[in-house]
């Protein structure tokens, strides 16, 4: 089974100047394309689910056993990393109780003192269990499943002290925005990525990567970004497809509104999505990683 914890998957990937997907899921379709995608690249990658996705599925152990089931079902067999995105005090709790792989510990909105304080309280309790840990300094801005960032710039004193709570990978607010960026957008502090990652060792974790332009994307992943989160590209993406095909009048034709049918479209189109984006993070064939640690 090749569940894995994140830790030397992603101290590689910033050895090796490149990026791991992180991909979120919604559903078994989901879970299935992104599956596929890695499997057909050869690359290993990051499944998570967000607080609300997990909820609309049924909840951690739910999530967990079916992304652990579909793995097992494809007989998928590069790295797979099951990870809570944006998990706050007691999600993490019940992310790590449920079995998950790795999780993310989300303190942002806490005052600093507290949020490092939990942080390691978590970390303690993941790594006793063999779990990785993702922690947040500043904050991404947008909203993601309820959750609102203000889009603040991380400081480079509070990077260190979360590094040093024993976290295996570090999020950073360096202007990056969950959802569709704005027209008005100015794009990534590339200037404060590059103090952090001066100042970090971590591998760190850029998360709203749908709409980065590709060269801006490719410029972070060289100063350090090892871990790239996407959801928003595969939502549009199904969107489209599922929106082509019923436009198209296919879901009337024959048994077109079969769900199998209706589905496989949208389904694809997040494989094809995963395809295009692991082509320009360099993500690495597996056979690579473990040579570069
Ligand atoms: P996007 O939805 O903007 O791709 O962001 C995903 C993300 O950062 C999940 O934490």
């Amino acid at each position: 089974m090749p569940l894995v914890h994140g830790t030397e998957l992603f101290q590689a990937a910033r050895k090796g100047h490149y990026a791991i997907g992180a991909f979120n899921t919604n559903n078994l379709e989901w879970t299935r394309a992104i599956l596929k995608g890695a499997q057909e690249l050869n690359v290993p990658v990051l499944i998570q689910t967000s607080m609300g996705a997990a909820k609309y599925m049924g909840g951690y152990e739910l999530c967990k056993q079916l992304i652990e089931a579909t793995v097992k079902s494809m007989a998928i067999t590069v790295p797979v990393v099951i990870h809570l995105d944006h998990g706050d005090y007691e999600a993490a709790k019940e992310a790590i109780a449920a079995g998950y792989n790795s999780v993310m510990f989300d303190g942002h909105d806490l005052p600093f003192a507290e949020n490092v304080e939990k942080t390691k309280e978590i970390v303690a309790l993941a790594h006793s269990k063999g779990i990785s840990v993702e922690a947040e300094v500043g904050s991404i801005g947008g909203e993601e499943d309820g959750v609102v960032g203000e889009g603040e710039l991380a400081s480079v004193e509070e990077a260190k002290t979360l590094a040093a709570t024993g976290i295996d990978f570090l999020a950073a607010g360096i202007g990056n925005i969950h959802g569709q960026y704005p027209d008005n957008w100015k794009g990534l502090h590339f200037d404060r990525l590059q103090e952090i990652a001066d100042a970090v060792d971590l591998p760190l974790v850029l998360h709203g990567g749908s709409g980065i332009p590709q060269e801006q994307v490719e410029k972070a992943i060289h100063m350090g970004i090892s871990k790239l989160n996407i959801n928003t590209e595969c939502q549009l993406a199904f969107a489209k497809a599922t929106r082509e095909y019923i436009e198209a009048g296919k879901d009337k034709q024959g048994k077109g509104y079969d769900p199998r049918k209706l589905l496989a479209p949208g389904t694809q189109a997040i494989t094809d999505t995963f395809e295009e984006i692991c082509g320009w993070m360099g993500t690495k064939p597996v056979k690579l990683v473990p040579q570069e640690l």
